[in-house]
């Protein structure tokens, strides 16, 4: 956190990268607001009305006429409010007649929504929402038109509203419906907005988003960051631009410049190439994560209008078909994980926060690269890579070539291509074309597609078949990727010997953490590292495999994680996957030290499972003990006698058959003849009380940071008891909430939200998420029978993310239709004749009308409210009604306005649930203005 809290720091000092400012003037010339709080929320579908009748359908084909839940003007006042990042599936129950592939839990449609108003003096400025991803298929709406249809889960959507926004009191509507029926993918893929939204306001010559790219590269002439710079124009006049590129080294020293002019003309967009060269620059690397930033400007003549900055690393990177990978051209065996995107208690709603406990967690079992298993993942967890020194295999999710996909794999590598982590952009997994003709033609023109964006990292695809084809995709990649191909490994680099290549998802072993009996009928597989699936092989096994090739890059084994649906050898009950070396909660299984032992080098490693905690009738009877080491022998000792030795297996790890009696085991493990170290299990007593671990000392008062909580129990030692299954209840006070709770266990249907949750195994998780503020969490923690636990965590003030403001949910009536002016008072309850389209104009709130064809008009428009089954005090507020005025709501009268002036009229009146037709009859002077000088609102 330490980490995350000086990188934010330096952004602000920086000050580009949230709200970029002119120096010499106030303005901020870039502002990125987050739209994540504040979301209006309906789980469920609502139809659309249907559409009858020619004036309807008339006025349904017009722009900004969305009918329904899409329409600004739809009553959500009774929705519940939501944040962002929003996972609806995880909230809700198991169902077996759910998909087991999401986990046995339901999906469906829901919406949301969201108003919020601009300044005026954002009038002219450029405009865009952006979703960096909703689950699964989306469609938006802003002001009622239609704006962005998405369908995958994965990729961001940018919608420039710069041409429909509106200004002052005029209420802007966000609404978006999301189709989490659909699928993409064969595990659990959430539903709804899942990761972080955003309004950017940029000046009309600006970058566009993912506009730059600055990644250095390395040639016999040395480092050089070759800079393509994207600008867009929203103005009305061509122009030129001025664009200085600076690298800045983690102190915030500049170290090199470099500066082009270009020009781009009205509404169109235009691409800045300059070179800068760097010398001797510190590397990036998975030990030494250096980065540093390309701070961009832009300037219109001398004012300043844009400026972002983006991170970057100098590394190499470089496959070889005998050798395997090399950073820095130093080798380095990939020791990589493949993960799904979920954790437990949030589901795909992930806290930025938690990428980090993450990537924590796998670089304490030596995981050096990740494979983004099977989609793009999140900026944040990318960000969280680079500055932690993580591989990253970036994966696109898609296999299709036609142009909408095609899209989707271009964003991914333009949002994705500054990322130092990223080595690998890989176009598929296990794709059935993999082995044919249309197959090879396909992924040729990926990584065609891919090229054009981007040469400096190879493309992959990880193929489960069909390589040794006449036509397949092997043939069409910089780096083949192997999933479970273990049989052909060798024939394949023979037949093939210049082709880089790499495993891309080996192991797919079963475990449960903390079980060491495998009981098939109760869903429970042993932690001995003894199950794999059919097609897949034990984690020792796959790394044995990999070690012992030179030519092959590395491993990727499935899964780092738990996640869930997949639960495979398993259906109902399990719901979660048993392939991880970590839980869904991340609590190790004997895998992560498995591989801690293998990959580990600079640490002495030493692990021994199971736990002491045998029933009586296993007293003198044999246990199997596994102890997972880097030394070169291993000993045990039971209550203080040596019970046997052996030479560490460095693949297979070392097993004992120890006769149970309760006490101590001790494993103790020796280099070079000398002890480097020593564990134990013990027999504990029986619990006697709560505790709450920690991840972090403090959270950060930023209403986003989060943390998990280990919830475990302890005997009157103070000895954690391994095998515990206590109910515990928890409760907050303080900035902070409970966002999700878990333990890790497969086959448990207990809720992730709420405030308890069962020890499993002896472990549980709570996330709490910090308020905004500085009041300490306090986290309390109870279990019937055992002595309770208060956990305080301190809240440090800390930056808040410069958001959009919330609104009152207001209805705004801005479409009406005006008849035409009269010299004699019409009748206001007149009936519109079905056909006619056009003696009645539209016409909006907030534009006064000039009277010069008649004294009187008529100002007509419909609205529904849905929101309280009774009678409820509504009122209806015209904020600058001018002229004199009569309202009529369901053809009564209720208002009178005499005086001929403006004036803001507020209406009460008893709101139902119904459709109310509203008519507000103007008479004015002949040529005066009059009519609706400002906002119609229903509150
Ligand atoms: C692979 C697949 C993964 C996962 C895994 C389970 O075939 O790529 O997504 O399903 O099998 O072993």
């Amino acid at each position: 956190m330490q980490a995350r809290i000086w990188a934010l720091l330096f952004l602000c000092c920086i000050s580009s990268l949230i709200s970029a400012q002119d120096p010499g003037r106030n303005t901020p010339v870039r502002e990125k607001l987050t739209l994540d709080k504040g979301w209006k929320f309906f789980k469920g579908d609502i139809p659309f009305p249907v559409v009858k009748g020619h004036r309807e359908s008339y006025n349904n084909a017009k722009a900004g006429n969305a009918l329904g839940a899409a329409a600004p003007n739809f009553g959500d006042m009774a929705w519940p409010i939501v944040n962002l990042p929003h996972d609806w599936a995880v909230e809700g129950a198991f169902d077996k007649a759910e998909n087991i592939s999401q986990s046995y839990r339901k999906r469906g449609i829901g919406w949301y929504r969201r108003q919020f108003k601009l300044d005026p003096s954002d009038r002219g400025r450029h405009l865009e929402i952006q979703f960096d991803g909703i689950a699964t298929h989306a469609t938006i709406w802003f002001n009622g038109m239609v704006v962005h249809r998405n369908w995958s889960g994965y990729t961001s959507m940018y919608v420039d509203i710069t041409a429909l926004a509106k200004y002052g009191d005029e209420m802007n509507s966000i609404a978006v419906r999301v189709d989490a029926d659909d699928q993409e993918g064969w595990w659990y893929e959430g539903a709804g907005i899942y990761r972080h939204s955003w309004l950017v306001k940029r000046s009309p010559l600006h970058v566009i988003t993912d506009g730059i790219f600055a990644n250095p590269i390395k040639n016999e002439s040395g480092w050089t960051i070759p800079a393509e710079i994207t600008l867009a124009n929203s103005g009305t006049q061509p122009t030129k631009a001025d664009v200085q590129v600076s690298l800045l080294d983690a102190t915030g020293k500049t170290v090199a410049t470099g500066q082009t002019q270009t020009s781009v003309t009205n509404l169109g967009q235009n691409i800045a190439r300059l070179t800068i060269k760097v010398d001797n620059p510190t590397l990036w690397s998975v030990d030494n994560p250096y980065r540093y930033w390309v701070k961009t400007i832009v300037k219109q003549g001398t004012t300043f209008v844009d400026s972002l900055t983006t991170t970057c690393g100098f590394r190499t990177i470089r496959f070889d078909a005998d050798s395997g990978f090399y950073l820095n051209e130093k080798h380095l065996k990939l020791q990589g994980v493949c993960n799904h995107q979920d954790h437990a208690g949030v589901g795909m709603a992930v806290p930025d926060a938690l990428w980090e406990f993450r990537l924590r967690k796998l670089k304490e079992m030596g995981v050096n690269a990740y494979r983004c298993a099977h989609n793009p993942p999140s900026v944040e967890f990318l960000d969280a890579c680079d500055r932690m020194g993580m591989l990253v295999m970036d994966e696109n999710r898609n296999f299709n070539t036609s142009p909408e996909y095609m899209g989707q794999l271009q964003w991914m590598v333009r949002r994705d291509r500054n990322h130092p982590s990223i080595i690998l952009w890989s176009v598929f997994n296990e794709e059935p074309m993999q082995g044919s003709e249309q197959g090879y033609e396909m992924v040729r023109r990926m990584s065609a597609e891919v090229k054009a964006l981007d040469t400096t990292r190879p493309v992959t695809a990880a193929m489960n078949g069909g390589l040794f084809a006449p036509h397949n995709v092997s043939k069409a990649v910089d780096v083949v990727g192997f999933n479970y191909q273990m049989h052909i490994y060798d024939r394949f680099h023979k037949e093939n010997p210049t082709m880089k290549l790499t495993s891309s998802e080996d192991a797919s072993a079963f475990q449960v953490r903390g079980e060491y009996k495998t009981d098939k009928g109760k869903n429970i597989i042993d932690a001995y590292d003894s199950e794999r699936a059919l097609w897949g092989a034990t984690h020792r096994g796959a790394w044995k495999a990999i070690v012992e090739r030179p030519y092959l890059a590395g491993a990727f084994v499935w899964t780092g994680f738990d996640y869930r649906g997949e639960p495979s050898p398993f259906s109902w009950p399990s719901a979660s996957s048993f392939f991880g070396a970590m839980d869904l909660c991340g609590f190790p299984k004997t895998a992560f030290y498995i591989h801690q032992a293998q990959w580990v080098a600079d640490k002495p490693i030493l692990n021994m499972v199971p736990h002491w905690n045998w029933s009586a009738d296993s007293v003198g009877k044999s246990i199997k003990v596994m102890v997972m080491s880097n030394a070169d022998s291993v000993r045990l000792v039971l209550n203080g006698k040596p019970v046997a030795g052996q030479r560490v297996d460095t693949y297979e790890m070392n097993t004992f058959q120890v006769p149970y009696s309760p006490g101590k085991l001790e494993a103790i493990a020796y280099k070079g003849g000398k002890e480097i170290a020593r564990t134990k299990q013990e027999t504990t007593d029986p619990p006697v009380a709560v505790q709450l671990v920690p991840d972090r000392l403090a959270l950060d008062g930023d209403g986003q940071d989060a943390m998990p909580i280990t919830v475990r129990v302890v005997d009157k030692k103070g000895r954690e008891v391994p095998t515990a299954s206590n109910v515990v209840k928890l409760s907050i006070k303080g900035s902070g909430r409970i966002i999700g709770v878990g333990n890790g266990d497969p086959n448990s249907h207990e809720l992730e939200k709420g405030d308890q949750r069962s020890l499993f195994n002896g472990l549980a998780q709570v996330i709490v998420q910090a308020d905004e503020g500085i009041i300490p969490v306090e986290l309390m923690a109870s279990a019937e029978g055992l002595q309770p636990f208060t956990l305080r965590i301190p809240v440090r003030k800390a930056p808040l993310v410069a958001a959009v403001p919330m609104v009152r949910p207001t209805l705004q009536l801005t479409e009406w239709r005006m008849s035409p002016f009269t010299d004699s008072k019409p009748n206001p309850v007149i009936e519109i004749a079905e056909n006619d389209m056009n003696s009645w104009l539209p016409t909006k709130a907030a534009q006064l009308q000039t009277f010069a064809e008649g004294r009187f008009a008529l100002f007509r428009t419909s609205f529904t409210l849905t929101d309280s089954p009774g009678e409820t005090d509504r009122t209806l507020s015209l904020k600058s009604l001018t002229g004199k005025a009569e309202v009529w709501l369901n053809n009564q009268l209720i208002f009178t306005k005499a005086s001929e002036g403006s004036e803001a009229v507020r209406i009460p009146f008893k709101g139902m649930n119904k459709t109310y037709k509203l008519v507000v009859l103007i008479e004015a002077e002949k040529a005066k203005q009059a009519g609706f000088g400002g906002v119609v609102n229903v509150e």
